[in-house]
């Protein structure tokens, strides 16, 4: 049986990376599969965050799911602290992943930056929680960004050592789905830098909340190359940040890119910049419209988190109990 699971972290504004690289396939799947999505918001607390700020970022992210088009009674949407076999599943994974396996984490690199010796154990411990969140549901696919690859990588090494430690075959082998053009979207600044919320510059990504001249202003703006657009995909080869516009392009109109290039081949970026700028705007403006709407209610949200928790607690208990009596955790 597939059974897919994904998850977004609540921190900052969900930008056209996140929405690009997984959550307009999370729409996608969700007609043809058995689904779980979740608001990874213990995720989130291995850095800092304030708690205010978080409480609305649960439900803000929750709004942009459910505004760009999941269906919250096709699929299991809830926020991971309320499901506590995420964190009970993450302990039995820190005891079963070794230590020279998270040392390899390259996010955790980045993340930790120089001053490893303080970053926090959750940060490095992060890839066990996310190794849980799939397994406590047995999921068997998970689409993500290309960025997560590693930690799914890590997910399988866990999973496989725990068949192997335990002699049982439990858990699947969960595969990776990454779809679409833009499985890496690059910041609008840096063309060798991914788009990301923990950017210090807005300017360098699109958020699913920015307004129509804001979109336009940051396009504008968007670092490009003095040369025209080429003809060809072959042609984007060492132009990084024209490569990542037409990417954007070919994902947002579901082309391919040499689609778009055989379209708007030889023109200056800034027409190009200007057919991005209104296509972006129609495909994120009644997103953008939907989550302001829907956060207008809070209660409302709250109301479908509360009942995804409960279907999700479902699932997950039955699994836990199992995995507690392959380890030998007596359960008077
Ligand atoms: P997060 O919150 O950073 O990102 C959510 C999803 O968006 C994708 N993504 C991108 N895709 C393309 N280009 C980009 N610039 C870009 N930035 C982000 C990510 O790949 C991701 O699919 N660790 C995860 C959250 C997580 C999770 C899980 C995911 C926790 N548990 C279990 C899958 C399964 C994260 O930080 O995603």
């Amino acid at each position: 049986m597939n059974r897919i699971f994904s998850g977004v972290q609540p921190t900052g504004n969900l930008h056209l990376g996140n929405y690009l690289g997984a959550i307009r396939n999370w729409v996608r799947l969700q007609s043809d599969y058995e689904c779980l999505f979740c608001v990874v918001d213990q995720h989130a607390i291995t850095v800092w965050q304030d708690p205010a700020t978080l409480r609305h970022a649960i439900r803000e992210v929750t709004a942009g799911l459910l505004a760009a088009g999941l269906d919250p009674k096709k699929n299991v949407l809830f926020n991971q602290s309320t499901v506590p076999a995420h964190a009970q599943l993450a302990w039995v994974c820190n005891c079963v992943a070794r230590m020279g396996w998270l040392n390899r984490m390259t996010q955790f690199k980045e993340k930790a930056g120089k001053n490893r010796e303080n970053a926090s154990v959750g940060l490095f411990a992060y890839p066990n929680l996310m190794a849980a969140d799939i397994l406590i549901y047995k999921a068997t696919h998970v689409p993500v960004g290309e960025d997560q690859k590693q930690h799914l990588e890590l997910t399988r090494d866990i999973a496989q050592k725990f068949n192997n430690d335990y002699g049982v075959d439990f858990f699947p082998l969960t595969e990776p789905l990454i779809l679409g053009e833009a499985t890496r979207v690059m910041s609008l600044r840096d063309g060798s830098k991914k788009m990301s919320k923990s950017d210090e510059s807005d300017f360098s990504r699109i958020n699913m909340t920015d307004t129509a001249d804001t979109i336009a202003q940051k396009l504008k703006k968007a670092k490009t190359d003095p040369e025209p657009l080429p003809e060809t995909v072959e042609g984007l080869d060492g132009r990084p940040e024209a490569a990542n516009l037409v990417g954007i392009y070919a994902a947002l109109a579901d082309l391919t890119r040499a689609e778009v290039l055989a379209r708007v081949g030889g023109q200056p970026f800034s027409a190009f910049k200007n057919e991005l700028t209104d296509l972006a705007v129609s495909v994120l403006q009644p997103i953008n419209t939907e989550m302001a709407r829907l956060m207008a209610d809070p209660g409302a949200i709250d109301a479908v988190l509360r009942d995804g928790a409960e279907r999700a607690n479902a699932i997950a208990q039955p699994i836990l109990a199992d995995i507690y009596d392959i380890v030998g955790l007596l359960r008077p």
